[in-house]
């Protein structure tokens, strides 16, 4: 008989769980809003332009980069963990001017091989997952030598006041509200410190004008691994 301690240890879990249904049905109405309306489409064409090659999506939500896909993009990989977004974006994947496959796994467990990527694509997800590092780690394993993390990202304010604000809606409200999303993270010293080399980025606010909200300021850019 095995002895216990010998035992094989158990397969790869699953998928961490991520469940967030109230934020999936909001997210699923008030993102088409502001991409028709508030002109985040532009945005992720901005994002997207001259991308070629095999690209990774990670938390594609209902999938409304998939659109923005330039024609040099032989195929997309999108992972998206939440049940109700991920549906949509296999929907949104059908109509796609590129070939789109989406999985249900999570940035920080890849189910995918090194250095098999062209590019990778992080838009409004960075802010939300579990763990920072260990994604931008799975991002730059998976990248090849060279490849672009292109990124467009909400993240702490430059200003003492609003970056207080944030901290204090990260520890209690906002994550809950918001499908675990945070304010107060810092993308590009993240991805710095997981080994890319930034590239050209901008930063700005969304909306442009009136009252800063907690989560106007953006950063949009490439980063090289
Ligand atoms: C604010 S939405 C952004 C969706 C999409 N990227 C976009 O630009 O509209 C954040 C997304 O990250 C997904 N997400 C949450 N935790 C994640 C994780 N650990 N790994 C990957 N995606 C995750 C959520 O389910 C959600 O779809």
């Amino acid at each position: 008989m095995t002895p216990p301690h010998s035992a094989p240890p158990p397969p790869p879990s699953a998928a961490p769980h991520v469940h967030h249904p109230l934020f999936a049905r909001f997210y699923a109405r008030f993102s088409v809003s502001a991409d028709t309306k508030g002109g985040l489409g532009e945005l992720r064409a901005e994002l997207l332009a001259g991308l070629s090659g095999r690209v990774l999506e990670i938390g594609a939500g209902n999938g409304l980069n998939f659109a923005h896909y330039p024609e040099g993009v032989t195929e997309v990989v999108a992972v998206e963990p939440e049940a109700r977004l991920r549906r949509l974006a296999q929907e949104a994947a059908r109509t796609a001017p590129v070939p789109v496959t989406v999985l249900p796994d999570t940035a920080e467990a890849l189910p995918l091989e090194d250095a098999s990527f062209d590019a990778a694509v992080a838009s409004l997800v960075l802010c939300t997952v579990r763990d920072l590092p260990r994604s931008l780690a799975e991002l730059h394993r998976v990248l090849r030598p060279g490849g672009e993390l292109r990124f467009f990202e909400h993240g702490m304010a430059d200003t003492p006041g609003l970056a207080r604000v944030q901290r204090g809606l990260d520890r209690t409200v906002w994550p809950l509200l918001f499908g675990g999303c945070h304010t107060a993270r810092a993308p590009l010293v993240a991805i710095e410190a997981a080994g890319f080399t930034l590239g050209p980025y901008r930063s700005f606010d969304i909306p442009e004008k009136g009252p800063r909200l907690p989560s106007s300021p953006c950063v949009l850019g490439v980063a090289r691994r």
